[in-house]
């Protein structure tokens, strides 16, 4: 089963609340939730008092991305704020594995995201830790860009290693450029959490968009 997760970087930030309710009703699995610190990324979004203001609009899981620097010193403010699952940068981490450790024993799900010019093998010694890897499928900052057709082999070579290692209730999250056939092709490669803002977001109908997603994923 493959998991949507629209990336409220696209919503109308105006409306936040109601535009992460409404995914939820076209059948959302995660709310995915990129925070920028204008550093690490040249982009500036939001930081954890966004994140607690919309907790009450929806059940969903918050999957949160950090796209910030030295992202040990949120993650207090993320687990109050209601954050469920958080993915940090490999390259903004110096203590990459203590780092996810952190996360875990905050009781939250961990990720690690790959830029697109990041090799697989900076996760060797930290992948049995990892809930999830996300696969970045354009570089990190900003919505509505082209998909990396490059990450294809690469999210071919995670799913081996994983299934080489057991560990296949391990996600695969794709992020950038995702849309109705971009996610047949990234889920044929292997992976099975799908981030979508543009394509979700980008569209009045957001109930097609999600279902239109799925199907690719499963066709
Ligand atoms: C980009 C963010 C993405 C972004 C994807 O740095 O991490 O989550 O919202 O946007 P689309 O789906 O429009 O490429
Ligand atoms: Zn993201």
């Amino acid at each position: 089963m493959t998991i949507i997760a629209p990336s409220i970087l696209s919503a109308d930030f105006a409306r936040l609340g109601e535009e992460v309710r409404e995914v939820e009703t076209h059948g959302a699995d995660w709310i995915h939730i990129d925070i920028m610190d204008g550093q690490y990324v040249p982009n500036l979004t939001f930081g954890p008092p966004v994140v607690a203001a919309i907790r009450s609009y929806t059940k969903l899981p918050f999957d949160v991305h950090l796209m910030v620097n030295t992202p040990e010193r949120l993650l207090d403010d993320l687990v109050k704020a209601g954050a469920d699952r958080i993915t940090v940068h490999a390259e903004a981490c110096v203590h990459l594995h203590r780092t996810v450790h952190a996360i875990r024993e905050l009781g939250l799900k961990a990720g690690v995201a790959l830029n697109p010019h990041t090799p697989l093998s900076v996760l060797d010694y930290v992948l049995d830790d990892l809930d999830l890897v996300l696969i970045m499928t354009v570089n990190p900052g900003f919505g509505g860009q082209s998909f990396i057709p490059a990450m294809l082999p690469k999210i071919r070579a995670l799913r081996e290693e994983l299934n080489r290692r057991g560990r296949t209730e391990a996600h695969i999250e794709v992020d950038g450029g995702i849309n109705g056939e971009t996610a047949k092709l990234v889920a044929e490669a292997g992976a099975n959490a799908l981030v979508a803002g543009n394509y979700i977001f980008g569209q009045q109908d957001r109930s097609s968009a999600i279902s239109t997603l799925r199907a690719a994923a499963q066709s």
